[in-house]
């Protein structure tokens, strides 16, 4: 039994080396030359502060350019999917802001990896209110769009609802991160599997309040074992390898990526769907790979949203290929989006 186990951990050290793929131009730190990188930090309506970085063309200080707030997938950091986009957009002359969403990353919010999707939501928001009251864009009040990868794009949505500032939305690869927590991929999860969730959750809550350690759910898995399943090896190959880990300050590997037990059930009330058509006339484009497992959500809100709306599929793609393949991800397509009806 130990022989058995022993060689499983070494198998799944020398994965966790050779999993990594980079075909199709994967490049999740690209920096440009052409773009600086600028962090800077803003309050949301909850006085809690939201770390970012601004991102715009080295040789252009105006304040002609259209802006685009971009959150990066549920589970990761700014560093992670969405600074490449926004480092994409802002070659194409866009102003971008990379948010880390409250509770991850260097944003406030205690305890770290707190589940609390209105503040998520809040931090597109927060954003919004910077960009339109930096002097680089204080004539662009008008012209500012939201683009959410993964988790954030049910993030972007739900802030969308709430905030006609925000004029065009997009998504990659969306995960409504609401279906997940209350049917599972697929609508794998039974009503009865929900309870015993909500009921473990609630159990938490009872072990900490007595003094007991937080856990920690879902996310990636920190070692592969033989068992894993295609959707686990895929967040693996990105989240746990050179190609797209990273922890962030105060962080630990072993922490990065998953959400606390106790408050991840608040997802269970999310539902970024439900009055989506209420952003019309504002476009929205959701992109995804029409060989993702996450396909479901894009095409449930796409049938949802009213028009103006457009499905984008990327003929060959998964899910996690459009966090950083840059052959792959369309950033064309979103520039003449955001370009079009932000003008
Ligand atoms: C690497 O990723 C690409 C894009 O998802 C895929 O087509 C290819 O099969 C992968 N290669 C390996 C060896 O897994
Ligand atoms: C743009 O120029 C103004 C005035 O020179 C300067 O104060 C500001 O920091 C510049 N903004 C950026 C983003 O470079
Ligand atoms: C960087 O700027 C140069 C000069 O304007 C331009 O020729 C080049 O295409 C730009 N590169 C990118 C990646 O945008
Ligand atoms: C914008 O510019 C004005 C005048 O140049 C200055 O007083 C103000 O502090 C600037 N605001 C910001 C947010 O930089
Ligand atoms: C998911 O399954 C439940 C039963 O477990 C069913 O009531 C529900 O309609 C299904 N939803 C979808 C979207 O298929």
């Amino acid at each position: 039994m130990k022989t058995v186990t022993q060689s499983m951990i070494t198998l799944g050290m020398a994965m966790s080396v050779m999993a990594q793929n980079l075909s199709y131009g994967a490049d999740n730190f690209y920096r440009s030359n052409n773009v600086t990188m600028q962090p800077i930090s803003f309050p949301t309506q909850y006085q809690t502060t939201v770390a970012a970085n601004l991102f715009y063309l080295k040789d252009q200080n105006n304040s002609a350019a259209p802006a685009i707030v971009v959150g990066h997938p549920m589970g990761a950091v700014k560093e992670q999917s969405a600074n490449l986009y926004a480092t994409k957009l802002a070659e194409q002359g866009f102003i971008t802001v990379s948010i880390d969403i409250p509770f991850w990353g260097s944003s406030e919010g205690e305890p770290r990896n707190t589940v609390l999707p209105e503040l998520y939501a809040e931090a597109f928001s927060a954003a919004v209110d910077y960009l339109g009251t930096q002097n680089l864009t204080s004539v662009d009040r008008e012209r500012i769009g939201g683009l959410g990868i993964c988790g954030s794009g049910s993030f972007v949505i739900s802030a969308a609802k709430l905030d006609p500032r925000l004029r065009a939305i997009a998504t990659a690869s969306m995960y409504d991160m609401g279906t997940l927590a209350r049917q599972g991929l697929q609508n794998s999860t039974s009503v009865d599997q929900l309870k015993e969730t909500i009921a473990g959750a609630a159990q938490q809550r009872w072990t900490e309040i007595d003094g007991g350690e937080p856990q920690y759910t879902s996310g990636t898995l920190n070692h592969l074992t033989a068992n894993a399943t295609p959707v686990e090896r895929e967040f693996y190959d990105y989240y746990r390898t050179e190609r797209g880990e990273f922890t962030p300050v105060g962080s630990t590997p072993e922490l990065t990526t998953h959400p606390t037990l106790s408050s991840f059930t608040k997802f269970v009330n999310f539902y970024p769907f439900s009055g989506i058509e209420t952003i019309s006339p504002r476009p929205l484009l959701f992109i995804s790979g029409d060989q993702a497992h996450s396909r479901e959500f894009s095409e449930d809100a796409y049938s949802r949203a009213a028009e103006p709306k457009e499905l984008l599929w990327v003929p060959g793609a998964g899910h996690v290929d459009l966090y950083d393949r840059t052959e792959l991800i369309p950033f064309q397509r979103l520039a003449q989006f955001f370009q079009t009806n932000l003008s």
